[in-house]
């Protein structure tokens, strides 16, 4: 059966001191949520090392937010999958919509990334999403599904089972406008059906798939309660450690 995951993104958000208690926060309060939700927080490169040090035992497991699609030298600036596993890292995001947006992250360098970050031993978070014109002209499944296609359908369906994936509408990150229940399920539902025409019904069965984009306490339960929506990926509301703990507590 697949798991339920509830994962916070930091994003460019909160300086050291700041992510090292609400890393103890959510620490502390993750004990009131029930064994068979996973929780994980992805934060900043530079509260990697400390944030570990802080859920070193516990349940709540760390992500990156991004890593370089090259696996080590003269990259300035970069950080490798080698350098977040030494610093305590289980998994890291990629493909985030901002990182495709704002810093030219193409299907193809998501490809390198993902088999760099595979072969060291972390766990994917995989985004997807179309923006608001790809919605608009009626391409949202198109888009999606050809995002899965160029590439998860580059790995096995062994490496699926370290893969999650997000479907996080642009339109919704960051808006306030979250997509209904009906509109993330029919994605989450399609996304499924085209890694099943891959990698067969198992696999797509046991992937997990998390809807993002301005998830919050007061519209988890509802969008939770889709069938092919396994969680979520908490961009603002995971900035306060109540508000991402009472989503998570919405199973
Ligand atoms: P949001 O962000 O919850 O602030 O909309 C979600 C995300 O981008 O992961």
């Amino acid at each position: 059966m697949r798991k339920k995951i509830v994962a916070g993104n930091w994003k460019m958000n909160t300086t050291v001191p700041e992510g090292v208690e609400l890393a103890k926060a959510v620490k502390e309060k993750s004990a009131a949520v029930p064994a068979g939700i996973g929780l994980i927080v992805a934060v900043p490169f530079t509260h990697i090392v400390p944030v570990s040090e802080v859920l070193k035992g516990s349940r709540v497991g760390l992500s990156a937010e991004n890593c370089a699609d090259k696996e080590k030298g003269a990259y300035t600036g970069e950080v490798s999958v080698d350098m977040l596993v030494s610093a305590g890292c289980n998994y890291t995001i990629l493909g985030h919509s901002e990182r495709r947006q704002y810093y030219g992250e193409t299907d193809e360098k998501l490809v390198a990334k993902t088999r760099l970050a595979l072969d060291a031993g972390l766990g994917v978070i995989l985004c997807v999403g179309e923006n608001l014109s790809q919605r608009e002209a009626g391409n949202h499944f198109k888009v999606v599904t050809e995002q899965i296609e160029n590439v998860l359908f580059n790995f096995t369906a062994e490496d699926l089972s370290k893969i999650i994936v997000a479907y996080e509408p642009v339109w919704a990150i960051g808006t306030g406008k979250t997509a209904t229940s009906d509109q993330a399920e029919e994605i989450h539902a399609c996304i499924r059906k085209v890694i099943a025409g891959k990698f067969g019904e198992k696999a797509a069965d046991d992937v997990t798939i998390l809807y993002g984009g301005s998830c919050k306490p007061a519209n988890a339960k509802e969008l939770f309660a889709c069938p092919d929506i396994d969680g979520g990926l908490i961009g603002g509301a995971a900035l306060k450690a109540d508000d991402f703990i009472q989503i998570a507590l919405s199973y």
